[in-house]
C-alpha cells in the first residue's frame, strides 16, 4: 500500500470510531445534538484521531481503548472549529464545505455546541475505563486532553490569536500561538497514543515534541493554503486572516520563507521520529504529505 492510500484507510477507520461514539440527536436537547452532530459529520481530514492511533501502534498499543479517545480528541477539535468561526473570533460562514455551525443553528446554539462537544469529549473518553483500560494511564490521559486543550493549550492560543488582530505581532509571540493554538491538539493526540500504549516518559517528551514541530507546519500551512487555495478545494474560505487583518506566519516571513520553514519544521520532526523505537514508517510518511496538502 502507498502512503496515500494506507491514509485513506487510517482516515476511514477513525471516521467509523467518531460516528459510533457521538451522541444520539433525541431528547428535549435535540437541536444541540443535530448542531454536534452536523458538524462533526460534516467531515474534515480526521488527523489527529489517526496521529494518535499511530503514536499508541508505534509503542505497541493494540487494544479498543483507544478509540474514545480518537473520538474525544475529534470533538474537541471540532468543538474549537465551531467557536473559531463565530462572528465574534474570525467570522466565517463556510467549513468543512458546509454553512458553518453558527450560520445553519444560530449563535447561540452554535456556542452551545463547542461546548456541548468540548465536555462530551470528557465523557467520551472515560469509557476506555470501562473497556478495561490502564486505570492510572487512562488518568494521565485525561490530565493531557484537558492541559492541551485548555489555557495553556488551545484556548490559551486562541486566546493570544484573537487579542492581537488588528494588532503587528512579534515573531516570538507568532510562535507562541501557533505552538498552543493548533500545536497542543496535535501534541495532545500523540502523546495520548503514547501513554496508553505505555511510553517511558523520555519517549512521550519525544512524541510532544515531534507533535509540536507537526502543529506549527501545519498552521503554516494552513496561513499558506489561505492566500494560494480557493474555498471550493478547501471547504472554508480564503483570505479569512486578511479579512481579519490579522499577522500570519505569511504576512511576517513572506510566502517563499513560509514554505521553506514549514518544510525545515516537518524534517526536525520526522528526524526526531527516527530516534524512536516501533514501526513509524507511516508516520514519517503522513509528515511529508503534509508539507504539500491541498486542503
Ligand atoms: C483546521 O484544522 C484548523 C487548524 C488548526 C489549522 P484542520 O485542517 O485539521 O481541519 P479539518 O479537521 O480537516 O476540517
Ligand atoms: C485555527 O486557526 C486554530 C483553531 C484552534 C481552530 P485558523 O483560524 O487559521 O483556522 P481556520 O483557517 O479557520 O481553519
Ligand atoms: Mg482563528
Ligand atoms: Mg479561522
Ligand atoms: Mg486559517
Amino acid at each position: 500500500m502507498t502512503g496515500k492510500e494506507k491514509l485513506a484507510e487510517r482516515t476511514a477507520q477513525a471516521e467509523e470510531i467518531i460516528k459510533k461514539y457521538l451522541p444520539p440527536a433525541e431528547g428535549f436537547q435535540k437541536t444541540v445534538l443535530d448542531a454536534m452532530d452536523y458538524s462533526v459529520n460534516a467531515g474534515g481530514k480526521r488527523l489527529r484521531p489517526v496521529m494518535m492511533r499511530e503514536s499508541y501502534r508505534m509503542f505497541g498499543g493494540s487494544g479498543e481503548e483507544i478509540e474514545p479517545f480518537m473520538a474525544a480528541i475529534e470533538m474537541i477539535h471540532t468543538s474549537s472549529l465551531i467557536h473559531d468561526d463565530l462572528p465574534c473570533m474570525d467570522n466565517d460562514t463556510l467549513r468543512r464545505g458546509k454553512p458553518t455551525a453558527w450560520v445553519k443553528y444560530g449563535y447561540d446554539m452554535a456556542v452551545l455546541a463547542g461546548d456541548g462537544l468540548m465536555i462530551y469529549a470528557f465523557e467520551t473518553a472515560a469509557k476506555a475505563l470501562a473497556m478495561g483500560a490502564d486505570p492510572e494511564r487512562t488518568a494521565r490521559c485525561m490530565g493531557i486532553l484537558a492541559e492541551k486543550t485548555g489555557i495553556y493549550g488551545m484556548i490559551g492560543g486562541q486566546t493570544v490569536d484573537v487579542e492581537l488582530t488588528n494588532q503587528p505581532i512579534p515573531r516570538e509571540k507568532l510562535d507562541f500561538i501557533y505552538r498552543l493554538k493548533t500545536g497542543a491538539l496535535l501534541e495532545a493526540s500523540m502523546m495520548i497514543g503514547a501513554v496508553l500504549a505505555g511510553a517511558s516518559e523520555e519517549e512521550v517528551k519525544t512524541v510532544e515534541k515531534i507533535a509540536s514541530l507537526v502543529g506549527v507546519a501545519f498552521q503554516i500551512q494552513d496561513d499558506i493554503l489561505d492566500v494560494t487555495s480557493s474555498a471550493e478545494v478547501l471547504g472554508k474560505p480564503v483570505l479569512s486572516d486578511e479579512k481579519n487583518n490579522k499577522t500570519t506566519y505569511v504576512t511576517l516571513e513572506g510566502l517563499e520563507k513560509a514554505k521553506a520553514d514549514e518544510k525545515e519544521f516537518s524534517a526536525q520532526a520526522a528526524e526526531l521520529l527516527r530516534s524512536l523505537r516501533g514501526d513509524h514508517e507511516f508516520l514519517e510518511e503522513l509528515i511529508n504529505m503534509l508539507t504539500d496538502r491541498k486542503h
